[in-house]
């Protein structure tokens, strides 16, 4: 949600800054900027639309540096514009760029006015530059500023500032948003996301709630939320250039889909020896906690969440826990009843969001046995603040629909199913049929890409019709949820996802042959009620696009029947997940639509 870059180096800093941007264009598009030192002046650009705009602006102007600061947004306050784009500037002497909102601007605003500065933006963030600009007046550094402005300011930041009047360095300031440090030869930067400057260094540091930085090319001093310097620990991390580039894909989201064979063997990987998932793969002490957890309280967002409703159903038959499961923008606000012996499982694809990130802090004040993350980004706050972490290793996610993220979170819920029984020393035949299916996982997720060829022909009479309804039963709702959202996220197609013994309790009323139903259909225990509902929908004209093997008997007028590759049926939501995120990009290639990165989302949501 709006990425921040920032760099001191002894180069010409605007490329290796909109090189940055173009990496962080997941976390929003809609307007991009930059501020550096030129000489005895700051250049400042900005435009509306992606960041390849900025980046034609900049071949034109060909601004020369080696100090500044660059932004690609996504609107919170204000529409996306080239005057509500960053950096903001005050009386063209300080220059921000801001992640987050700031809750308190509207009173901060007023006073600014009264000090008699003019705004030229709708934003929120425009405020911190003449906050900054109004403490440098009372003769402060600009570190003293820095400070002075985390007093006044309430929400969430991550912020980058330049200062007209000293061109060697770079300013940072952050409060529940992402920000780190990179560290070269010479050479300094900062940015929302590792992946920005992975090509720059492999030096990070991740910074803290409170955390000010003062950066120039030589030298970079911290200080923490009590202004004292501090040292903060230098992680090193080898991102490849592979796991940030397309490859031979069109987009990235078809790169992903297809890695998912892998991503579920990496997630996988080292924890299950023999026939049993291994002990403490959460962490060390982790085994006595599974052991002692009574009731499960799960926290996410969006596709995230999703991967919790089927888990809960797992919970359930596998570690005989119950499951409650919330919007983590909802759960604080219900006055959650904390059982005892409840742990708490956030699960999160970025480690950032926002909302997750304030549930799992709420919660650790709150009467949990611990926290539990399941997370893809080893160094988000997420994962440093859980008690205990089961890292996916899916390796970096770039499109902004979640695709590996999704079935990599979903194995690892399975390896918490089974650590959990494993801890309460239940159902050990169980465990070993599970544990053995999910080494045969990545093979049968590779035969269901081979429905790819289907799915090309199917997808032409999805693309014309403006809604969708998808259909399942039990811990296949959770997946048709799952569909829907893909499809609406890509394709712009309304669609809806329904328990299919609903559908009679309302949803029937669409049916008509405008609107494609997709059904998941595997062999089970409620197949032969799930096939009378399709036949209702036959009934009325729909045409259905079924998945699985348990619709063989049921013949259909327009649509069609698509057979799945056989697995362990526990583990069947993973593997009709794939099917499902193949169409839904077959269909937005027809739509024409920006698949990577659609109209209004951002990946990582770091407001609430
Ligand atoms: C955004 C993304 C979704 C993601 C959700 C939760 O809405 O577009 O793909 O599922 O955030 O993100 P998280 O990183 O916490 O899994």
């Amino acid at each position: 949600m709006c990425g921040i870059i920032a760099a001191a180096t002894n180069r010409n800093v605007g490329k290796l800054l909109v090189q940055g941007l173009h990496k962080m264009e997941y976390r929003g598009y809609d307007s991009a900027g930059i501020a550096l030192h030129q000489e005895t002046s700051i250049v400042h650009l900005r435009c509306l639309g992606k960041v390849r705009r900025l980046e034609e602006k900049m071949i034109e102007e060909k601004p020369k540096g080696k100090v500044g600061i660059a932004h690609t947004r996504w609107a919170t306050h204000g529409e996306p514009s080239e005057v509500n784009a960053h950096p903001h500037s005050s009386k063209e002497r300080v220059y921000i760029v801001h992640n987050g909102i700031i809750e308190n601007y509207i009173e901060l605003k007023k006073e600014l006015i009264e000090y008699g500065y003019a705004f030229s933006s709708q934003t929120d963030s425009e405020l911190i530059a003449h906050l900054l600009d109004y403490f440098l007046n009372q003769k402060n550094t600009m570190i003293d500023a820095m400070h002075s402005i985390k007093e006044k300011m309430q929400g969430a930041y991550a912020i980058a500032a330049i200062d007209q009047e000293d061109s060697d360095s770079f300013y940072l300031a952050r409060n529940n948003s992402p920000l780190l440090l990179g560290v070269g030869s010479e050479e300094l930067f900062a940015a929302s996301d590792p992946l920005a400057i992975s090509d720059l260094t492999d030096k990070f540091i991740f910074l803290e709630d409170g955390d000010v930085v003062e950066a120039s090319s030589k030298a970079y001093k911290i200080y923490d939320k009590n202004k004292e310097e501090v040292q903060r620990e230098l992680t090193h991390l080898n991102i490849s250039a592979q796991a940030t580039s397309k490859g031979e894909y069109k987009h990235f989201m078809e790169k992903e889909i297809f890695e998912q064979p892998t991503a579920i063997l990496n997630t996988i990987d080292g924890r299950i020896g023999g026939e049993d998932v291994l002990e403490n793969i959460f962490g060390e002490g982790s085994n006595e906690l599974l052991a002692q957890v009574k009731r499960i309280q799960v926290v996410a967002c969006g596709t995230s969440l999703h991967a919790g409703r089927v888990a809960a159903n797992w919970f359930s038959s596998i570690s005989q826990v119950p499951t409650q499961i919330d919007y983590a923008s909802e759960y604080r606000y219900k006055n959650p009843y904390i059982d005892k012996n409840t742990l708490l499982v956030t699960i999160s694809q970025s480690g950032e969001t926002a909302d997750t990130l304030s549930a799992l802090r709420y919660a650790k004040s709150q009467n949990y046995l611990g926290s539990l993350t399941i997370c893809n980004v080893p160094t988000s706050s997420i994962a440093r603040e859980s008690d205990y972490v089961l890292l996916t290793n899916a390796g970096p996610e770039i499109g902004v629909a979640s695709t590996k993220a999704f079935t990599t979170q979903l194995t690892a819920l399975m390896l918490l199913a089974l650590s959990i029984a494993k801890a309460k020393d239940i159902n050990p035949k169980l465990r070993t049929r599970l544990a053995t299916a999910l080494r045969a996982l990545p093979e049968i997720v590779s035969q269901s890409l081979e429905l790819r060829g289907q799915l090309i022909e199917i997808a032409p009479s999805i693309a014309n019709k403006d809604n969708a309804l998808f259909l399942g039963r039990g811990m296949f709702y959770p997946i048709a949820k799952e569909g829907a959202l893909k499809l609406k996220e890509i394709s712009y197609i309304h669609a809806e996802a329904y328990p299919a013994g609903e559908l009679k309790h309302g949803p029937l009323a669409l049916i008509d042959e405008n609107m494609p139903v997709i059904a998941l259909a595997p062999e089970s225990d409620f197949a032969e009620k799930l096939i009378s509902n399709l036949e209702e929908v036959k009934a009325r004209g729909g045409t259905l696009y079924v998945f699985g093997n348990a619709a063989g008997d049921l013949s259909i007028d327009s649509g069609k029947l698509i057979n799945m590759p056989e697995c362990d049926f526990l583990l069947t939501p993973i593997l009709y997940t794939v099917p499902l995120q193949i169409l839904s990009y077959e269909v937005a290639l027809l739509r024409g639509t920006d698949i990577d990165q659609p109209r209004n989302l951002a990946k990582s949501v770091t407001v609430e």
